[in-house]
């Protein structure tokens, strides 16, 4: 843990996301931007604070759920709008602190060392930007001493052709800070308390200001949906790398979607198409295309092609095949091949489920479950309608529905007598093809 102090900014009404969502509640691979750049912050302090202000109280309860020992200020937005607004009056622990965006989800901790390594009283960041539209234009001297940042709103012609932007990550000292921040004003386009002036105030101070060339991939902050989505673009890439390095095979990994949370480990193959979401734990497996896996846990067993296990199934050495549904189906030694339902179930070692099998568990108004032993044989098109527990080494014949509990090694079979009727074609249709 460094001595520092970090505060993340995420106060802003993100009004360019055009969402009522709050722009830090945005997910990035599945988790909001706010919780990835948290995680990255409790690696490196244990003294963070965040500001809110646009729905405070939603944004707290939804951080306070996760993490323990944020300190949330509510920033005084009438009288101090802005980014410089959003550090007025907060007490931090230590001598350092690093200011950090809720709308920065691809910072990792590493990405960090180079502000605590200097003791300038400005660190800030700076990358040259492939579309510098938006960002805060970074004016320097001849030396590539920096003299100030000029917002995209304030900047004229020749500052906008700029292509070296504001980061938007700083190191500062903390007493650097308290004398400071007092000496801003709102004298900009958006009448706005900017920390990106506090730069060249302590220019005018002779102060030390240091500025550190950072990746834009690893930097980019996110303000609009097209934002959103090439942070996610770059997330996804980082994740399947990482899974492929660790020697998962992904089969057209561009096509393939893993949650940030997922944990993927062992010899598996995931193949094109597949879409693994929430908190997965998959070992030893092979997901075949265009599955889809939702917080559910796979062993040694192959899922799909074109499988949707949905939350809370746990599937160990089984096969499931191609338009199998699963929902809270713990499953063990299975074959479950083609179209079933298998919903709020226990399968036993064994079992073959036919196609076209169905757990019916819900009956209008409770869900309720079905339990079958092992090596039960269950004929295609068989429904079950759950509650009902079907005792070991049994056989269900086609086309049963099954609506008592089933004794050790019966066959349930429920059909009427097949009947004939002669001549039925003829008269039907009144003539004959043959
Ligand atoms: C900001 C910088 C810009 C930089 C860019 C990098 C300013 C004035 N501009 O612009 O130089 O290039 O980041 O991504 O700082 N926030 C508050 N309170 C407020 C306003 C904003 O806490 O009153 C928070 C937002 O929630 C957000 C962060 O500060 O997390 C940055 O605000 P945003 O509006 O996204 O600033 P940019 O226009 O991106
Ligand atoms: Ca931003």
């Amino acid at each position: 843990m460094k001595k520092i102090s970090i505060i993340i900014l995420a106060a802003g009404f993100g009004t360019r996301m055009k969402s009522s969502t709050p722009k830090v509640l945005h997910k990035i691979s599945g988790y909001p931007m706010i919780f990835h750049i948290l995680d990255e912050a409790k690696k490196l302090s244990n003294d963070i604070h965040v500001v809110l202000y646009h729905q405070y109280e939603f944004i707290k309860e939804k951080i306070s759920k996760e993490y323990e020992n944020i300190s949330f200020h509510l920033q005084n937005h009438e009288k101090y709008p802005g980014t410089g607004g959003a550090l007025m009056g907060i007490d931090f622990s230590h001598e350092k602190v690093l200011v950090l965006c809720g709308d920065m989800p691809l910072i990792q901790a590493q990405d960090l060392d180079e502000f605590f390594k200097n003791d300038e009283d400005v660190i800030m960041s700076v990358f040259k930007a492939k579309n510098p539209f938006g960002y805060g234009r970074v004016v320097m001297d001849d030396f590539l001493h920096v003299k100030k940042i000029v917002e995209q709103k304030d900047a004229n012609y020749d500052e906008k052709k700029i292509d070296i932007v504001n980061a938007g990550v700083y190191a500062f000292n903390k007493k650097f800070l308290s004398n400071t921040l007092p000496l801003l004003n709102n004298n900009n386009a958006q009448k706005e308390y900017y920390i990106t002036d506090l730069i060249a105030l302590a220019n005018k101070n002779n102060s030390k200001v240091k500025a550190i060339f950072v990746k834009e991939d690893t930097f980019m902050g996110v303000n609009s949906k097209v934002h959103l989505s090439q942070a996610e673009e770059l997330m996804q890439q980082r994740i399947k790398e990482d899974l492929m390095m660790q020697g998962v095979i992904l089969r057209l990994p561009s096509s393939i979607y893993i949650d940030a949370k997922a944990v993927i480990k062992g010899e598996c193959i995931i193949e094109n198409g597949v879409s693994i979401e929430g908190k997965c734990e998959i070992e030893n497996s092979h997901i075949r295309t265009n599955s889809v896996v939702e917080d559910s846990i796979i062993l040694n067993s192959t899922i799909g092609p074109m499988a949707r296990i949905r939350p809370k199934s746990v599937i160990n050495d089984s096969r499931i095949g191609n338009f199998v549904e699963t929902k809270k189906a713990v499953l063990k030694g299975v074959k479950a091949g083609h179209l079933s339902y298998l919903g709020d179930c226990e399968i036993g070692e064994g079992t073959n489920v036919g196609c076209g099998t169905i757990t019916c568990n819900y009956d209008g108004v409770k869900k309720h479950k079905t339990i079958i032993g092992k090596n039960v044989f269950i004929g295609s098109d068989t429904q079950f309608v759950a509650p009902v527990n079907i005792e070991d080494e049994v056989i269900i014949a086609a086309g049963t529905t099954v609506t008592k509990d089933l004794k050790k090694g019966v066959l349930a079979i429920d059909r009427n007598p097949l009947k004939q009727i002669a001549g039925f074609y003829k008269k039907h249709f009144k003539k004959s093809l043959s």
